[in-house]
């Protein structure tokens, strides 16, 4: 039960494949031989990718335009995967965004298109393309969490909230299919340098995160990738990459929310 063997009929699906993370666990998986499929919305910068791996490590690359938050256009994908003659023996659910702010004052859409990708396109991807790993006794399957998900988050509610059904949903996946061939592991990484901020555009005590995170909690999106697709190989459970935030993370256990919350509340309220 760990990463399956690459071969030519078979492939990893990687979401969110166009920036960060994603970009880096797809060059992870190639260079282990792993044919991709490239999900995500900007076409150009997944096609980009797609030859840059070819080229670099001979494996097919194929990029693949979904908006996984809605049900039609992620629907189509395995049947987009039958007309490539590639089945999913890796699935890696990585597209992911948050809000952030006080909820009362965000975007009712936006905090519903938060959950409808950060949370029902894992369920549904999961859904499509688990069974089939289970008849063929082989599969494995990283689903993005976040240490996020590990606590309650005042000013960025919907988010930890979503990556707390992550974390949670693949904990419990990893040990259902224990026996059935298939690995799921959750990796939870705490803060990485992608374009992922300014897109959510959070705030600590008024500075923005790259000012606000003292530098070793930082990790770089390439060692998440790498801490990843290592922790699918060893069959892991979750994964925390680096030392100072999997020790923070352990430490955070055995503080209670009544005592977290005022001062995540304190550190991400906008003044
Ligand atoms: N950066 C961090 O500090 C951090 C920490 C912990 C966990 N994470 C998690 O790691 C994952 C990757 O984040 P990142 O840091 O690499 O962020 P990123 O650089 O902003 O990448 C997000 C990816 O998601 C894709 N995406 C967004 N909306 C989509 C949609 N509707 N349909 C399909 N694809 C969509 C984007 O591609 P298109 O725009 O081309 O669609 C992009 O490829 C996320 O789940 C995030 O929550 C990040």
């Amino acid at each position: 039960m760990s990463l399956p063997e690459p071969s030519d009929s078979t492939a990893a699906l990687v979401t969110g494949a166009s920036s960060g993370i994603g970009t880096e666990i797809a060059r992870e998986l190639a260079s282990r031989g792993h044919n991709l499929v490239l999900v995500a919305r900007r076409h150009e910068r997944l096609s980009a990718l797609a030859r840059e791996l070819a080229s670099e490590h001979g494996v097919r690359a194929e990029p693949v335009t979904c908006d996984l938050a809605k049900p039609a256009s992620r629907g189509r994908l395995p049947g987009r995967l039958e007309q490539l003659g590639l089945t999913v023996e890796v699935l890696v659910n990585n597209a992911g965004f948050a809000t952030g702010g006080p909820f009362y004052a965000s975007d009712p859409e936006r905090e519903l298109q938060q959950v409808r990708l950060n949370v029902e396109a894992v369920v549904a991807l999961c859904s499509a393309f688990i069974p089939p790993m289970v008849e063929r006794h082989r599969g494995a399957v990283l689903n993005l969490a976040s240490t996020a998900g590990m606590q309650p988050m005042p000013y960025s509610a919907g988010y930890a909230a979503a990556k707390a059904y992550v974390l949670s949903f693949s904990e419990a996946l990893h040990y259902e299919l224990a026996g059935e061939g298939v690995t799921v592991t959750a990796l939870a990484p705490g803060p990485v340098a992608t374009e992922f901020w300014e897109i959510a555009g959070w705030e600590v005590s008024g500075e923005s995160m790259e000012q606000a995170v003292p530098g070793p909690a930082w990790v770089r999106a390439e060692d998440v990738a790498h801490a990843g697709v290592e922790g699918l190989e060893h069959g892991s459970r979750v994964v925390v990459p680096g030392l100072p935030m999997r020790a923070a993370m352990l430490a955070s256990r055995y503080i209670p929310n009544a005592i977290k919350l005022p001062s995540i509340a304190a550190a991400l309220r906008r003044r």
